[in-house]
């Protein structure tokens, strides 16, 4: 199958490549996952075949590829990968791991509190987080002391999201709750690293954090599930939303799957947005010529009064910028599924147990379907740039049935806030601090992101 190039012509192949991989290579391939994935798309093309360790694993970078395990066969592929049980370690069976029919009913019960209508009534929370945010960072810029923007967003995005699911004011409790949900993404990356990891009784420090962490999240969710069946929770959250929802033997939610669903929601719902927001402020910093343009509009919309919602659909370079960030730095930057049956994609076999992975940050940047594959170029975003692209080009929130249920949720969040603080700030990055994107859970700057901030 032949593709169109934007702007130079080279055909794609939808040929299955095998490949062989030395066992040898493995620990490279754990210390710099992106660069594998990249080099492999680069040197074989759009749909790879090599064995890793004790899988069968096909890489696919090619959108039509992707959208036929994500959309086209999607029943067929599950999230029994290592990637999603070891996330299930901290979340339980909530919506990002778990599959088939329970996930179904799971989702039912819960896509309501997500709504367009209700994710735009959480947006006076998100404006005054940034701006409790925005008050803290006062003494910083009266003395041009650098912040770590990384850590400001982590604290700022754990308290909307709690905030929002649980309804408790998080502001004060923000560091102690950062601590704890990074405790345990770290221990979700060593997991991951560590095929054999030490028994969690072992008492090492990382064990010893990983359980607080957990304790300290399960008393929270324990004490705002019994504030809402006693009257005396907040209506709107979307805890109590999904305390009221039935599925369609009219069954309530258990107390475990709220819990598991609740964890799932802190933790999808927390770092991803963070880290959007951590590459959108260092991209700025980077091209002042698109920033620039990113203010005339916000100034030219609000005329200096705070933004609201209504702002948004007003505000088109603000909503490029956004996708662009994340075409460059997916929070999520790889997707996995295992095939629960054989399956034939494109003519190739591919067999019962198979480990696929996709990558938003290897196809978001092929240059087969970007102008400026690795540029942060915001008319890639233009109306009829994106109509000239296969769907899967871009895969931020992932697609089909499992797509994102927090997708509109993070982009009024990162609009809103995003908004509120370039209507105030200019942050430049600290002369000399060195940014290297880190393939965590999601994709964070190794050395947090140093930057001053300057009142505009
Ligand atoms: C920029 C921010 C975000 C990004 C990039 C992102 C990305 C993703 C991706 C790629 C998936 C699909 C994973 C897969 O198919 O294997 C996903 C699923 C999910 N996300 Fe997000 N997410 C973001 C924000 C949020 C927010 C704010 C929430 C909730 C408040 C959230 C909750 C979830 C949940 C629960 C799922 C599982 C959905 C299901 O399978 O039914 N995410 N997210």
């Amino acid at each position: 199958m032949l593709f169109i190039m934007i702007d130079t012509a080279v055909s794609h192949s939808l040929t299955l490549k095998a490949v062989n991989l030395s066992p040898l290579r493995i620990p490279e391939i754990q210390r710099n996952p992106l660069a594998f994935l990249q080099h492999n798309a680069a040197k074989h093309g759009d749909f790879i075949h090599y064995p890793l360790g004790l899988w069968e694993v096909f890489q696919l970078n090619h959108p039509d590829l992707i959208e036929h395990v994500l959309v086209t066969n999607q029943r067929n592929y599950s999230k029994n990968t290592v990637q999603y049980n070891t996330l299930a370690k901290i979340t339980g069976r909530g919506l990002l791991t778990s599959d088939g029919r329970f996930w179904r009913r799971q989702r039912r019960m819960i896509q309501p509190a997500f709504h367009r209508q209700r994710v735009l009534g959480w947006g006076q929370t998100m404006l005054n987080a940034t701006q409790t945010m925005l008050d803290g960072w006062e003494t910083a810029v009266q003395t041009n002391t650098p912040l770590d923007i990384d850590e400001e967003m982590m604290a700022v995005t754990l308290t909307i999201v709690g905030e929002a699911l649980l309804g408790l004011d998080l502001q004060a409790d923000a560091n102690k709750l950062t601590h704890a949900v990074l405790a345990m993404l770290d221990y979700v990356v060593y997991r991951s690293q560590r095929p054999v990891p030490l028994p969690l009784a072992v008492p090492t420090p990382r064990n010893r954090r990983f359980r607080e962490g957990l304790q300290l999240l399960d008393d929270l969710i324990n004490q705002a599930i019994q504030d809402h069946e006693q009257g005396r929770g907040n209506p709107n959250t979307i805890l109590s939303q999904m305390l009221t929802a039935v599925d369609h033997d009219n069954q309530k939610m258990s107390r475990s799957e709220l819990r598991d669903e609740v964890i799932t929601l802190l933790v999808a719902g927390h770092e991803t947005a963070a880290s959007g927001l951590t590459w959108l402020f260092y991209l700025l910093s980077q091209n002042p010529a698109v920033e620039d343009e990113l203010l005339a509009e916000i100034d030219g919309v609000l005329n200096g009064r705070p933004p609201t919602t209504d702002d948004l659909p007003n505000l088109p370079t603000v909503q490029r910028v956004i996708a662009e960030a994340l075409r460059l730095y997916p929070p999520a930057w790889v997707i996995t599924r295992r095939a629960i049956e054989a399956d034939t994609i494109f003519g190739a076999q591919i067999p019962a147990n198979a480990l696929i992975i996709m990558s938003p940050y290897t196809t978001q940047r092929h240059p087969a379907f970007w102008q400026k594959p690795d540029q942060f170029y915001p008319d890639h975003f233009l109306p009829e740039a994106e109509k000239a692209r296969p769907r899967y080009a871009y895969f931020p929130f992932g697609g089909g049935a499992r797509l994102c249920i927090g997708d509109q949720f993070a982009k009024v969040e990162m609009g809103l806030m995003g908004t509120a603080v370039l209507q105030k700030y200019r942050l430049q990055l600290l002369p000399n601090h060195p940014v290297i994107a880190d393939p965590l859970v999601t994709i964070r700057p190794k050395h947090g992101l140093m930057m001053t901030i300057q009142r505009r």
